[in-house]
């Protein structure tokens, strides 16, 4: 069996190794008789997959590099980043990968000698914009090559989840791409690049069973930012059949705890205010090497999920608990929390603990049982109204977010109706909300048909926008008068007010005025922690005055955790 399954993984392995003999022609490189001679031996693999050796199980310390390894020092880099906060993090654990070996990073197009582009591949529009990026990037390389004072062509490189669907395909169909690399092949980004010196293009999309980047310390684009995201799992095993993420990100697994642990003392440490956990799934998150000694607790019935239920390890809630132990002071957040394994544990943890935000990303996808069905979610309609219910009492005043998709295959108009019901019923804080794009690979695009004709998707997507404006637009009204307690991130470019963020991630705004602390007065800085009181609000934004300087301890002070709201006073 061990066999079987690493030959399978050793042939696409050396499918993706890139060239490095002198076989004459593409043809005869691209035989397999020619991988199989040329490549690595299985001998090789072996080593690798099991980590049976000194040698690291990564890439780029693998043996055999090319005789031809290009010098990269020095290299300017310039990122692209598009799609989630994952891909932002992913950035992140890249530059630090990079920098390491000499490369420097710029913002500036004309300073750059490599641009990286960090892709999305979740919907069509998502890609359609890369493409446009692309287009840009390929009359750029033209201009660029024919200038007389650049001795180097600029080198493009594809990264994320675009590059692991379209792999090579990416090079066939873009000629001015240099380098595909997969979500798992960061590390052997320096390697691919090198090899592009001597005017190679190169490929690396093997998904891993394993890799975390664990001991990689991301380096921060942007430093002076308040927040920070810490990717604590990668992959994901749910299979929703409308999604790509399982085929481009692969199989679900957990970062250590001990190394989340001291990332987020690293940041603490640097003045970073608020992390985000960024997970397909953080309730299924599992560090096997640590030890909890206690079991999920989940509500009985109307859930299940399409893998077995993990057991033993160091769960989601102790995560947090260790998290959130790190410094009281630092907002701790999370994201996404699949509906069908939300334990009441995660819940405890929550109510209990002042800086972790009463927020919480639970996306519906949709409000009908029978498209729930299809879309293989693991939950009715009824089942997530019972846990948002059921999170409600748990934590009072707790913000909802969810994700939801309109025009997913044989969406019917009833069926689309209780979606709206669903966004009535529940009043989300924030939703993101999506027309259907039917992706190739998934399960829905080998078993259902994309049959809901564009018109109506608009439609539906229009109408779940109106009501979801309509409703935030209510909710953030009743907060006229309430104080909250504001991160302050940075200033509004175009009033010079200051932006910050409450509890439940809305946006305030409010002038820069001097307002008292501690030791009397003095004026408001990103990092600060300000109480802003509410005087008008938009379905996006908030209005307030600054009252005073505080902080979470001081903030809830007179509040018992379990019961409090966003508020400190209410009409005072
Ligand atoms: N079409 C539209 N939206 C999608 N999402 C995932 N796949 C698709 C798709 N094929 C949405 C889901 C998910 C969010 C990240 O993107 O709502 O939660
Ligand atoms: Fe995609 Fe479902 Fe996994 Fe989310 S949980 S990434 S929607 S397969």
């Amino acid at each position: 069996m061990f066999f079987l399954q690493n030959t399978k993984r050793f042939i696409r392995y050396i499918t993706c190794f890139p060239r490095q003999c002198r076989c004459k022609s593409d043809a005869a490189f691209e035989s397999k008789k020619h991988r199989i001679k040329h490549g690595p031996s299985l001998k090789d693999f072996i080593i690798q997959s099991t980590g049976a050796s000194d040698v690291p199980n990564h890439p780029p310390h693998i043996p055999y590099l090319p005789e031809n390894y290009g010098d990269t020092s020095k290299r300017k880099v310039y990122f692209d980043v598009y799609g989630c906060q994952m891909n932002l993090s992913d950035t992140e654990i890249v530059w630090s990968i990079l920098q390491k070996e000499g490369f420097e990073k710029t913002e500036k197009e004309e300073e750059a000698d490599i641009f990286l582009v960090m892709t999305c591949a979740i919907r069509e529009g998502a890609e359609n914009k890369i493409w446009n990026r692309l287009d840009h990037l390929r009359g750029y390389k033209r201009r660029r090559s024919v200038s007389r004072n650049r001795h180097k062509p600029i080198k493009i490189g594809i990264l994320g989840c675009m590059a692991e669907r379209l792999k090579e395909k990416l090079i066939e169909k873009e000629k001015a791409v240099d380098v595909v690399a997969g979500p798992d092949s960061y590390r052997d980004l320096p390697r691919l690049l090198a090899l592009t010196e001597s005017g190679q293009t190169a490929v690396n999309v093997l998904l891993s069973l394993d890799e975390t980047y664990a001991d990689v310390v991301p380096v921060r684009l942007n430093q002076n930012s308040v927040s920070a995201f810490i990717s604590i799992m990668r992959g994901c095993d749910n299979m929703c059949t409308y999604c790509i993420v399982p085929f481009t990100r692969g199989r679900e697994r957990s970062r250590a705890a001990a190394s989340i642990v001291d990332e987020v003392r690293h940041l603490a440490d640097s003045g970073v205010k608020e992390v985000t956990l960024l997970g397909q799934n953080v309730n299924s998150y599992r560090d096997v090497t640590e030890q909890s000694g206690r079991s999920d607790t989940q509500l009985a019935t109307g859930f299940k999920t399409v893998y077995k239920s993990k057991k033993g390890g160091l769960r989601f809630a102790d995560l947090l608990d260790k998290v959130s132990s790190v410094d009281p002071e630092m907002r701790i957040r999370f994201t996404a929390a699949h509906p069908k394994d939300f334990p009441d544990e995660v819940l405890q943890v929550i109510s209990e603990r002042p800086n972790i935000c009463k927020m919480l990303h639970l996306p519906a996808q949709a409000g009908s049982s029978s498209v729930l069905e299809r879309m293989r979610r693991g939950y009715s309609r009824e089942a997530y109204l019972r846990l948002v219910a059921h999170v409600r009492a748990v934590i009072p005043g707790v913000g909802l977010s969810t994700d939801m998709i309109c025009g997913f295959c044989g969406e019917t108009d009833e069926e689309f109706e209780e979606t709206m019901t669903l966004m009535d019923i529940v009043d989300y804080n924030v939703a993101f909300l999506f027309p259907y794009s039917m992706r190739e690979k998934t399960t829905a695009y080998r078993r259902y048909k994309d049959d809901v004709p564009d018109e109506v998707k608009k439609e539906r997507h229009a109408r779940m926008i109106e009501i979801y404006r309509r409703k935030c637009q209510r909710l953030h009204e009743a907060e006229i008068g309430n104080v909250h307690l504001v991160l302050v991130e940075g200033i509004v470019p175009k009033t010079g007010q200051i932006l910050g963020r409450n509890e439940h991630y809305i946006k305030v705004v409010f002038d820069d005025v001097e307002i008292p602390s501690g030791e009397g007065n003095r004026g408001v800085k990103p990092g600060d922690y300000v109480g802003v009181r509410i005087l008008s609000a938009k379905s996006s934004v908030l209005t307030g005055v600054a009252l005073y300087h505080s902080s979470i301890g001081e903030f809830y002070k007179d509040y018992g955790w379990a019961d409090r709201g966003l508020l400190r006073e209410q009409n005072a």
